[in-house]
């Protein structure tokens, strides 16, 4: 049905997948004479800079930095690669900012103001990370290849742009805030440029009269071998995901480069010292085996360790389990019992918990960075911001997620298929929002997508499911992005569906949309009339948010051996 395609492999055997890729060459009519196609003819040097600064919201912040940082023989793609250039060179200011504070501040500034300055510092580092990241992939591409590339430079540039916000949002109304607004003003402004002018590059291209490539790849479908088993597996788990299960079975699991017991029938004890002990560089991914047990630990995936694979015996059976939350002291970003930064994390089969309760508030029991992040069969429980879904591309598939209050949170770009989400009792004055996720700008291509799962009430709030409201989601930032699709909602849900964050705050800006939803709480006549809401009717537009277009997941799920429907699943 349309771009449907469901394809299942064996983890690490052969994936057996063909890959079409679709190589589009879009040749522009040159102006003037014409030749060579790089934008050399170009008139003067402002006039360049002027249209390249031209979809930017800051234009003046735009144009003076690009005239102080280009000379006058560049060409449009060392104007572009400037643009990425000041914004290193202004986040560094930042950065050096919150260091000087951190350091001067002990002692003076309150416990929470110092925790803040010190996560500003980890996440401005990790803007800076992503900005060279950037810059590489600018220079290190042929200018005609840059509008193909834009897809991963949108997404890192959203970071960045989101970094600088989380590292705000740990302040309150102290003279430290006022202080970093300050020295983020400029930062801020520059990557909000960089993303409108990548967002924007085929346009900016034909007005320069550039010829450009754009790809995209398609898959074709494949079927696992392995056989259906019925045993272990829950009732709403489909077929495809019992053999894709099947498959991992002890005997036929990959090799681990390393295995973790609490019983001591490992190499390590805990996954820390697996961790501590991982080799600095490793080609290929780094599979970490987890027997069952309760690992009471705090982890933190670093940079460094990218593609590494954990997996355990079953989310019931191999649990990491913390306690950090906001109110014994700890800054929400920080409160979480498991974060990845390295990209390409894939975990499968565990589960993760903050168990500090609702009276706690925010208590993240997992946080993830990682770039191209996958969990498979895994558990998420907590309550108050149960999972932190920062930044980046991930996906969700045969996950239960539970929680109370923004339980599903982020400025990432993420998918949940096949999930059970399920809302637990808050406190007797609070209400339940499944999602709260934060774009700031509206050129991110983030956004949080719940598809062909089923959102429903646990034991202890069933009784009151109806008296205590629970919704789909709230805007934390005035562009927050949600679309709830082909999935089974209970009654569980207020009819109005939505939640206002604070009076009209982003209920024009925001998108929340539903799709071909089932249940008794998925009737949209009761749902609330904000601008930014709208169900979907257009199967075109639903297609939109799927995997294959909102992840470009053609190009990087099929390496992790995980199960996924590439389109729409009905
Ligand atoms: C202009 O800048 C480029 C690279 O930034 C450099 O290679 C070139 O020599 C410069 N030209 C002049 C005239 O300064
Ligand atoms: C980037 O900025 C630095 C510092 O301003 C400068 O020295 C360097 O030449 C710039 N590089 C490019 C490629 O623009
Ligand atoms: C930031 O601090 C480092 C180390 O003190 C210094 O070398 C660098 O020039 C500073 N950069 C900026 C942009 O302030
Ligand atoms: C905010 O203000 C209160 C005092 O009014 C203080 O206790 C708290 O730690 C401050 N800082 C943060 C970042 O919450
Ligand atoms: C912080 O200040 C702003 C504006 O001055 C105000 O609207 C907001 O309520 C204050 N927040 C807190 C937590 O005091």
């Amino acid at each position: 049905m349309g771009a449907k395609a469901i394809l299942v492999s064996t983890l690490f055997g052969v994936a057996v997948v063909a890959v079409v890729i679709a190589v589009a060459v879009t040749e522009t009519k040159k102006k003037g004479q014409g030749s060579g196609g790089d934008g050399a003819e170009l008139s003067t040097r402002s006039e360049m800079i002027n249209t390249i600064c031209s979809p930017t919201d800051y234009k003046e912040t735009c144009t003076t930095f690009l005239s102080g940082a280009v000379n006058s023989t560049a060409k449009p793609k060392e104007v572009i690669e400037a643009a990425v250039n000041v914004t290193i060179e202004e986040v560094t200011k930042a950065f050096n900012l919150t260091h000087d504070l951190a350091a001067s501040g002990n002692g003076t500034h309150d416990d929470m103001t110092q925790q803040a300055l010190e996560n500003c510092k980890e996440l401005l580092q990790y803007a800076r990370d992503e900005l060279h990241d950037t810059f590489s992939d600018v220079s290190a591409n042929d200018m005609k290849d840059l509008p193909s590339r834009a897809d991963d430079l949108r997404n890192w540039l959203s970071a960045v742009i989101s970094y600088q916000v989380t590292c705000l949002d740990g302040f309150n109304n102290s003279s430290a805030k006022e202080t970093m607004e300050k020295g983020l003003k400029v930062s801020s402004e520059l990557s909000s440029n960089a993303l409108a002018i990548v967002t924007e590059l085929s346009n900016i291209f034909a007005s320069f009269s550039i010829s450009f490539k754009t790809g995209r790849r398609l898959f074709s479908e494949e079927e696992s071998p392995e056989k259906l088993q019925k045993d272990e597996y829950p009732e709403w788990m489909s077929a495809e995901d019992r053999r894709m299960l099947a498959s991992l079975h002890p005997a036929r699991r990959p090799t681990p480069n390393v295995v973790v017991a609490k019983d001591g029938t490992g190499q390590f004890k805990t996954i820390n010292d697996a961790l501590n002990a991982m080799p600095k560089t490793y080609v290929g991914r780094y599979v970490i085996y987890v027997k069952a047990g309760i690992y009471n630990e705090q982890v933190l995936m670093d940079k460094s360790k990218v593609n590494v694979l954990m997996y355990g015996d079953g989310p019931r059976r191999t649990i990491v389990s913390g306690s950090k939350n906001f109110v014994d002291g700890v800054q929400t970003f920080k409160t979480a019992t498991f974060a990845v930064v390295g990209d390409g994390f894939m975990a499968h089969s565990m589960g993760f918990r903050n168990t500090a309760g609702a009276a706690k508030h925010q208590a993240v029991a997992l946080r993830v960075q990682s770039d191209q992040a996958v969990f498979y069969n895994c558990r998420m429980d907590g309550y108050q911001d149960t999972l932190y879904a920062q930044t980046h591309r991930q996906f969700y598939r045969n996950c239960v997620i539970s929680g109370t209050i923004d339980f599903i949170f982020g400025d990432s770009s993420a998918i949940f298929q096949n999930c059970l989400i399920i809302i637990r009792r808050p406190l007797d004055n609070q209400q339940n929002t499944v999602t709260a996720h934060g774009r700031t700008d509206r050129r991110e291509p983030t956004g949080l997508v719940i598809q062909n799962c089923r959102i429903v009430p646990d034991g202890q709030l069933f009784p009151d499911r109806l008296k205590i409201p629970s919704y789909l989601g709230r805007p934390w930032k005035e562009y927050s992005r949600t679309v709830v699709m082909e999935s089974t909602i209970g009654d569980v849900i207020q009819p109005a569906g939505w939640m206002p964050w604070d009076g009209d705050f982003a209920l024009k800006t925001l998108f929340y949309a539903e799709y071909n939803n089932k249940g008794p709480g998925a009737i949209t006549t009761g749902r609330v009339n904000w601008p930014g809401f709208k169900v979907i009717t257009d199967k075109r537009e639903a297609l939109q948010y799927t995997v294959g277009t909102f992840l470009d997941g053609a190009s990087w799920l099929p390496a992790s051996g995980t199960p996924f429907v590439q389109g729409l699943v009905h």
